[in-house]
């Protein structure tokens, strides 16, 4: 099994159905047809993986492949545009004159809304002549955090549909929402561009991505962790590189697996670091729903929260479009156990103790069996 780059395994795991998609709507798109793809997953869920996968096929097909990724570290205007068109060697005469303005554009202490808006004109025009000589594929990477003006290019040509020859692929996390770019998703959305949402792998997968990750069979403990990530391939791939890194990987008769349990701990903090995008008060809100376990009630949590029902979805429903709680009625469940457990081992053990001493009171109050109050009260001690 060969590697690309840190943590990747090749080729991707249990993406087969995906990546033929991608593969047609390219092929498409070498047959002269465009077609815009809104590519949306929870964080680590395999979106960069997943294209970077077309890279083959593209040249295969001689589909030429522009990609460019944003960032909140590359605010200014069309950051996002600029890295993916303006890199080539030898530019046109359109190419020439928009790096030429955007040379003074950036000598400005303040951009005026009109040159932005010339710009904007010139990179619509960009994308829109790119594919007059040669297919091409263009994708653009967390656009949810794209910079402003990049974005309004993409919503201004959702007017004028699909870009001819031209594969556009968005990809982009639940989390944060930006009205922004709500507004071009709802675009393209009218334009005919297709929704591929990047689901969690299935049990089998995981474990053959963690098989895939070690070299070679795997025993029931390090399963037993697996099973906690819900599918996610990034926490597959924190699990097996922490059990590794912390010595806790041993090899018995061909089969690898973890021993003691020392190694959840710094498993933990990294998923925690994970979370971080999320916003102190929606972790504050769900480290205290993981004391409730695995799947709670949220009039339960508004209680143990000590905030109106209402209060407590507004805040999680970040929680719930980043995929890490799923809502089933009116119960919530983590979608990740690995998730819960960083949270419920990363609260301080005062707090958390008290956190249990609610939920007692919260629980029997809901009419809850005694011996799950009991619980409650005995890790309240
Ligand atoms: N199907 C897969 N098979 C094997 N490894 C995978 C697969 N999907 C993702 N990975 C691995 O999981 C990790 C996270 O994947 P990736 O970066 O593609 O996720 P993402 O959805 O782009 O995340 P983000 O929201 O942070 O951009 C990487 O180490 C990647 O190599
Ligand atoms: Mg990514």
């Amino acid at each position: 099994m060969s590697s690309s780059g840190p943590g990747r395994t090749w080729p991707l795991v249990g993406r087969a159905a995906e990546l033929d998609d991608l593969d047609e709507l390219l092929a498409t798109t070498a047959g002269g047809q465009g077609v815009t793809v809104l590519l949306e997953g929870e964080a680590g869920v395999g979106k960069s993986s997943l294209v970077d996968a077309l890279r083959g096929s593209a040249r295969l097909l001689d589909v030429q492949l522009s990609t460019a990724r944003a960032s909140s570290m590359r605010p200014w205007p069309f950051a996002l545009l600029s890295d993916a068109l303006m890199q080539t060697s030898s530019r046109t005469a359109l190419e020439l004159e928009l790096a030429a303005l955007l040379d003074t554009l950036y000598a400005l202490p303040v951009v005026p809304a009109d040159e932005i808006a010339r710009a904007g004109a010139m990179f619509a025009d960009l994308l829109r002549s790119r594919g007059a000589t040669r297919p091409w594929a263009l994708v653009l990477e967390d656009v949810h955090e794209s910079d402003t003006a990049s974005l309004e290019v993409l919503h201004g040509l959702a007017h004028e549909g699909a870009l001819h020859h031209a594969l556009v692929i968005l990809t982009m996390r639940p989390v944060p929402y930006r009205p922004e770019l709500a507004a071009v998703v709802a675009a393209w959305t009218r334009a005919g561009a297709r929704h591929l949402e990047l689901r969690p792998l299935s049990g089998r997968a995981t474990v053959e991505l963690a098989e895939h990750l070690v070299g070679g069979d795997i025993g029931p403990s390090l399963r037993g962790t697996l099973a906690t990530t819900g599918g996610n391939p990034r926490f597959v791939a924190d699990v097996v590189r922490t059990a590794r890194s912390t010595g806790a990987l041993v090899t018995v008769d061909g089969v690898h697996d973890t021993t003691g349990s020392e190694w959840l701990l710094p498993l933990d903090e990294l998923v925690r670091r994970r979370l971080e995008y999320l916003g102190n008060d929606v972790l504050l809100l769900l480290g205290q729903a993981s004391v409730l376990g695995t799947s709670f009630v949220m009039s339960d949590l508004a209680l143990l929260a000590r905030e109106p029902v209402a209060d407590c979805w507004r805040t999680l429903r970040h929680g719930l479009a980043a995929g890490v709680v799923r809502a089933r009625g009116d119960r919530l469940v983590f979608g990740h156990d690995l998730v819960r457990a960083a949270l419920y081992n990363g609260l301080d053990p005062d707090e958390r103790r008290a956190l249990h001493a609610q939920a007692a009171v919260a629980l029997r109050q809901a009419g809850a069996p005694a011996q799950i109050v009991s619980s409650h009260l005995e890790r309240a001690r």
